[in-house]
């Protein structure tokens, strides 16, 4: 099996971001911004009215964007096409900033007399802007009513601060800062789609820990990271998730309801019971096969000899998930150390998965702990040997075969 290095992406590496430039003293802050976006990974182009030009100098832009400035409709040197069409297409997002109030006004009434407005009725990509101006402009009912209509026509709008003014004036309209703008850009770009609405499901995770008396334990090294990284992208695509977690020293993902275990037996119990009501589960526990036969109710004290601990067998809850499930969803884990496609194989039908996720500690940057992971996905169907990943991302993979599931 492969290994390799991987890094976590920024959300804008790699997203093609179209900055379109009004005629604001607030322009020069557009510069920062085009930095911060390139910084980020992106790819930036930059859109200017011809007004912005006296703010701001297009050099400065194109030096920064590493692109030509678009202004005109036509090149005046060469007569060739600036397409508004096409630069709509090209981009991920639009974010026009600083958008005056003459800007959103013609925005919100589709007056197309320059590049960037026609570039704005033509988008297809998400639109952000970020309102600049004075105070009084700023509170005035046209111009709230203008923001209230582009936001009802999804336009988002990245909300001016308080602050002093170009007109010397202290109040609401000065445009928000670049690294404000950026974390807002980025946030819109990972926003899941809601596709698991109306669907619960439970992920278990973590680490059992089995008592040997009040003080020992036997457990393994899970640290939880790979099954709360599938209950966050779960809950994320709008699925009602309860983790079922052994011990971890992880925050609970937003929007996952969590109960806490600690022996296997326990993890029975509340899988078994949270499956009553669920439309599926991923076993991606590390659950203990044994456990001690009894559990010293005191400090089991040393002696010259040998110890010996009875184990008995716990009861395994993906089974049993598998022998309820009727046509519900079954996702398991397989984690091997030889022989690892045959044994994922095994599982996969002995207890009923849909899909099973082998890791492999044969694998640098598989498995416990880590922040990453390497898997190899194994249904009816064949074979599908993923790259390593964050472990982020293949929580994210594990969320489009169970959206494929529901949508079958
Ligand atoms: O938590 P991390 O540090 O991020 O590490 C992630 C991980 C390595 C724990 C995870 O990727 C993983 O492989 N989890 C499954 C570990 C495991 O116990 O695999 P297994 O091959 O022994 O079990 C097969 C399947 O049956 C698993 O889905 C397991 O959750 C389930 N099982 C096993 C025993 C049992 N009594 N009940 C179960 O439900």
């Amino acid at each position: 099996m492969a290994s390799g290095s991987v890094a976590e992406a920024s959300p804008l590496a790699g997203r093609r971001i179209l900055l379109g430039i009004t005629g604001s003293i607030a322009a020069y802050k557009a510069a920062v911004l085009c930095r911060l976006l390139k910084t980020a990974g992106a790819e930036v182009r930059v859109v200017m009215t011809p007004l912005a030009k006296q703010f701001i100098t297009p050099l400065t832009m194109a030096t920064l964007s590493k692109n030509p400035i678009l202004v005109e409709f036509f090149n005046p040197e060469n007569g060739a096409w600036n397409s508004h069409v096409s630069l709509g297409e090209w981009a991920d997002c639009y974010l026009i900033a600083p958008a005056t109030a003459n800007t959103l006004a013609k925005m919100a009434t589709g007056i197309a007399d320059n590049l960037l407005l026609t570039t704005y009725l033509s988008a297809r990509c998400p639109v952000v802007v970020a309102p600049a101006m004075d105070l009084d402009m700023y509170a005035h009912a046209a111009t709230q009513q203008n923001l209230r209509t582009l936001a009802e026509r999804g336009v988002r709008i990245v909300e001016p601060a308080e602050g002093e003014l170009a007109s010397g004036l202290t109040g609401k309209g000065r445009m928000a800062e670049p690294d404000a703008i950026t974390a807002f850009v980025g946030e819109l770009l990972t926003e899941k789609k809601k596709t698991l609405c109306g669907k619960r499901l439970i992920v278990t995770a973590g680490a059992t820990i089995e008592s040997i008396d009040p003080v020992r334990f036997i457990s393994n090294h899970s640290s939880g990271k790979m099954g709360y990284a599938i209950a966050g992208e779960l809950a994320a695509r709008g699925a009602a998730v309860t983790l079922v977690s052994g011990r971890t020293a992880l925050a609970t993902p937003p929007g996952v309801e969590r109960v806490d275990v600690l022996s296997a037996d326990e993890m029975y119990d509340a899988a078994v019971r949270a499956f009553d009501e669920a439309d599926g589960a991923v076993m991606c526990a590390a659950v203990a096969d044994y456990t001690p036969a009894e559990v010293s109710a005191t400090k089991i004290k040393k002696g010259d000899g040998e110890l010996f601990i009875r184990l008995r067998r716990t009861r395994d809850i993906a089974a049993e998930l598998g022998a309820r499930k009727g046509g519900r969803l079954l996702v398991g884990f397989a984690l091997e150390t030889h022989d690892e496609e045959a044994h994922a194989e095994s599982k996969l039908e002995r207890k009923k998965f849909d899909f099973i996720v082998l890791n492999s500690l044969r694998d640098a940057g598989a498995g416990f702990r880590g922040d990453t992971n390497k898997v190899t996905f194994i249904d009816r169907a064949g074979h599908e040997e993923l790259p390593l990943l964050s472990k982020r991302e293949v929580a994210a993979r594990i969320a489009d075969r169970i959206e494929r599931f529901f949508r079958q």
